[in-house]
């Protein structure tokens, strides 16, 4: 299978008063054909930044090393132009807030009008068909009355869906959503990521899907990325990482999947992040001794495609065998 997208080594900095925080530090992931990868972790762990830097929609935030290839295009490099080309065009963006992504005084007809013709010509004839397909294809009972009201009008399940059909109204390849459910109620959770993932393998895309529960990965997901404090910790097949985790932060994920990982933790301060020579997660790690205080687990990677970056990695045997982190 091919790769879509390629984050290798990504750094991103946001600029504070009298310098920078460093806020993903080596970053590295990848999204092929036809799948879905979900990036978990607790609040404040990066998945914003890490999804928001590959189309560079973070501001203030700057990239300052890695690399971010899509399609076989180096991201990273791309002047203003041609990022907003592939934003919308090839990369399709749907955030936490329909409310948010959608203008308040435009009709929403007017708003396919806006993103279509940013990219293409087209007549208002054929742009009207097109979203009163779309529109139908994320289930909205009457397309038409949608088209012509304005957002205040949708509840937000159907201003989420309405958002989609937006995003999708260019055909991207690769769509990124950052939590698009988290302000829906639970049924209408369900329904929505039921219709994005129906949307993403019809359409033969792939998906970059941040969520912060872990049942979300388990039923929508192929692979899973696991961040903490701005660093990848393990990435795999989400049998695999969810069933044999190897990184004690994974485990503890998983652990406390019956609660919300939201609430998880405290966040780590800036100064803390950047000037820690060993593993982040050594402060809360029941297994942590003086070398991971000392140096920076790497990224270990075993087959079939699971990484960790941990010096003790819990072991599988005992892990599978006895259901315990040790
Ligand atoms: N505009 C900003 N300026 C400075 N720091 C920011 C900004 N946005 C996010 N951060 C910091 O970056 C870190 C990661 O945030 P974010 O990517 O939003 O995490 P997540 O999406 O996992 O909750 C946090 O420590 C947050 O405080
Ligand atoms: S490197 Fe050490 S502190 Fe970090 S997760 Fe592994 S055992 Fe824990
Ligand atoms: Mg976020």
């Amino acid at each position: 299978m091919s790769e879509v997208l390629s984050v290798q080594g990504l750094e991103v900095e946001f600029p504070v008063p009298g310098g920078a925080f460093r806020v993903l530090d080596d970053v590295s992931f990848s999204v092929r054909d036809n799948e879905i990868v979900g990036v978990v972790g607790e609040s404040g762990s990066g998945k914003s930044t890490t999804v928001r830097s590959v189309i560079q929609l973070h501001k203030p935030a700057r990239i300052t090393g890695g690399s971010v290839v899509f399609n076989g295009r180096e991201l990273h490099r791309a002047a203003p132009k041609e990022l907003r080309r592939i934003r919308g065009r090839e990369i399709g963006f749907v955030a936490q807030s329909p409310f948010d992504a959608l203008n308040p005084v435009l009709r929403i007809g007017k708003q396919f009008e806006n993103v279509i013709r940013a990219h293409e010509r087209a007549s208002r004839g054929e742009i009207r068909a097109r979203a009163l397909e779309l529109l139908a294809s994320t289930g909205i009972p009457d397309p038409a009355r949608t088209l012509d009201g304005f957002p205040h009008e949708l509840s937000g399940g159907m201003a989420q869906r309405t958002v989609i059909a937006l995003a999708l109204s260019l055909g991207p390849r690769l769509l990124i959503a950052d939590e698009p459910t988290t302000a829906l109620d639970l049924t209408v959770q369900r329904q929505v990521l039921d219709l994005i993932r129906g949307l993403v393998r019809e359409g033969q895309r792939s998906m970059l899907l941040v969520t912060h529960d872990l049942g979300v990965v388990a039923n929508y997901c192929d692979r899973v990325v696991v961040m903490y404090s701005g660093r990848v910790v393990e990435v795999g097949d989400v049998a695999t990482v969810f069933g044999d985790p190897r990184h004690p932060y994974t485990r503890t994920l998983l652990d406390a999947a019956t609660t919300d990982i939201r609430a998880a933790a405290p966040k780590s301060s800036p100064a803390k992040r950047e000037t820690a020579p060993g593993c982040n997660f050594a402060h809360r790690c029941p297994r942590a001794d003086g070398v991971c205080a000392e140096e920076r687990p790497p990224l270990t990677v075993t087959d079939p495609g699971h990484g960790f970056g941990c010096h003790h990695p819990l072991s599988i045997e005992v892990t599978t065998s006895a259901g315990t982190s040790r």
